[in-house]
C-alpha cells in the first residue's frame, strides 16, 4: 500500500506543499456540504427552539442519564449529571483524549455498569439489562470486528448479527445452518442492506479481507439486522481512508433521513459539523457544554476543555471561531 503521507504532500526544498488529489477528509467533506434532507432540516428547526445549555431537556427525548458515574480506583472517568438525547436526530459526543466518551458509551450500551445513576431508553429504565435485550428494545452499537469475527464471510457476519443471542450457539450454527424460516428471512434482509452498503459481491468473502472503510460499513450493516431505533456508534470513521468518508457520512445520515436516532462519538470536528444536528462535549468525564454544531465549538468551555487537553486539536473550520479564540488559539500555538 503506499505510503499516504508522500503521496499527499510534495517537498521542495524548504517548504512542503499539500497536493490537491488525492482528497483530504476535509475537501472530501467539503465537497458534500451539510445535508440538506427534509429530516436534517426538520431536526435544525426542532433543536433550534433548546436552549444550547448542559442538560437542558428535548422535546423528544429518546434516551436519558441521570447522575451516571463511573469511577476507575480513585479516578471518576464519567460524571454526568443530565443528558437527554432528543429523538431522531444525530447527536455527537465530542471531547479531548481521555476525556471519558468511550467510557459513558459503553455504560449507556449495557457494556460496563456505572457505580451509580440512572438511565433510561424509550422510557424504560436501563439498569442491569444485557446489550442483547438492548438491541431488542430497539438500541443497537456498532461493534468492531473481532479476530474471529474476521474469520467468519460478510454474510454469516450479518445471520449472527441477528442472532438472539449471539455467544451462544455460535459456530454450531454456522456450521450446520438450519433452513429455517427464520434464517431465510434473515438472509433475504441481510442481501438488502449489503447491497445498500455496496458489499452484496462480498457476501462469501472472509470479512477479514475487507479494507477499513468497508469493515466499518460491515459494522454499521450488522448492526442494522436488528432493526434498531437508535443507532450508537463509537469512532465510525477511525481508520477510514478520506475517500470512503464521504460515503461512510452519507449512510449515517441516511440512518437518520429514515428517521432513526444516532448517537456517535467522533475525534474528527470536520466530520461532526458536516453531520451532527446537535453535539455534546465531554471533559474529564463531565458534559461541558451541548448545543448546535455551528456554536458550541465557539463555546469557551470547550475551547478550554480542548487547549488544557489537547493542543494539537482542530476544531474543524476556523472561519466558525471568532478572532480573538483565534489569536488565543495562535498564541498557544508560538509557545509550543
Ligand atoms: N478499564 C479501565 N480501567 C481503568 N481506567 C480506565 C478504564 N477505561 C478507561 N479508563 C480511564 O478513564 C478515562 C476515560 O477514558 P475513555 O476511554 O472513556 O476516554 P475517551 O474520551 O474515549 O478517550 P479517547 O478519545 O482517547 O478514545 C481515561 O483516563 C482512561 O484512562
Ligand atoms: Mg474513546
Amino acid at each position: 500500500m503506499p505510503d499516504e503521507t508522500t503521496e499527499n504532500t510534495v517537498t521542495t526544498e524548504n517548504t512542503v506543499t499539500e497536493v490537491t488529489e488525492p482528497a483530504s477528509t476535509v475537501e472530501a467533506l467539503d465537497a458534500v456540504g451539510r445535508s440538506d434532507s427534509a429530516a436534517a432540516r426538520a431536526a435544525e428547526h426542532v433543536l433550534a427552539a433548546v436552549e444550547p445549555k448542559v442538560g437542558v431537556s428535548k422535546p423528544d427525548t429518546i434516551l436519558m442519564a441521570d447522575g451516571v458515574q463511573r469511577r476507575f480506583g480513585g479516578m471518576t472517568a464519567v460524571d454526568v449529571e443530565h443528558l437527554e438525547v432528543q429523538r431522531g436526530v444525530i447527536t455527537a459526543l465530542i471531547g479531548p483524549n481521555g476525556a471519558g466518551k468511550t467510557t459513558f458509551f459503553n455504560l449507556l450500551t449495557g457494556f460496563d455498569k456505572p457505580n451509580q445513576g440512572t438511565w433510561s431508553f424509550e422510557g424504560r429504565s436501563l439498569a442491569g439489562t444485557s446489550a442483547a435485550k438492548m438491541a431488542r428494545n430497539g438500541m443497537v452499537r456498532t461493534f468492531q470486528l473481532t479476530k474471529a469475527l474476521s474469520r467468519l464471510t460478510v454474510m454469516q457476519n450479518m445471520l449472527l448479527a441477528a442472532m438472539d443471542n449471539p455467544g451462544e450457539n455460535l459456530f454450531g450454527s454456522l456450521v450446520r445452518p438450519l433452513w429455517s424460516g427464520t434464517e431465510k428471512r434473515n438472509t433475504e434482509k441481510a442481501l438488502e442492506i449489503l447491497s445498500r452498503f455496496k458489499l452484496d459481491t462480498k457476501k462469501d468473502d472472509f470479512a477479514g479481507s475487507l479494507s477499513g472503510g468497508q469493515r466499518k460499513l460491515l459494522e454499521m450493516a450488522r448492526a442494522l439486522m436488528t432493526d434498531p431505533t437508535m443507532i450508537m456508534l463509537d469512532e465510525p470513521m477511525a481508520g477510514v481512508n478520506p475517500a470512503l468518508v464521504q460515503s461512510l457520512l452519507h449512510h449515517i445520515q441516511a440512518l437518520r433521513d429514515e428517521g432513526m436516532t444516532v448517537l456517535f462519538v467522533e475525534h474528527d470536528m470536520h466530520a461532526v459539523r458536516h453531520i451532527s444536528d446537535w453535539v455534546v462535549v465531554m471533559a474529564e468525564g463531565r458534559i461541558v457544554a451541548e448545543g448546535p454544531p455551528q456554536s458550541v465549538m465557539q463555546d469557551q468551555a470547550v475551547i478550554d476543555a480542548y487547549l488544557g487537553a489537547h493542543h494539537d486539536t482542530d476544531l474543524g473550520d476556523d472561519s466558525l471561531l471568532d478572532p480573538a479564540v483565534l489569536a488565543r488559539l495562535e498564541a498557544e500555538e508560538e509557545k509550543r
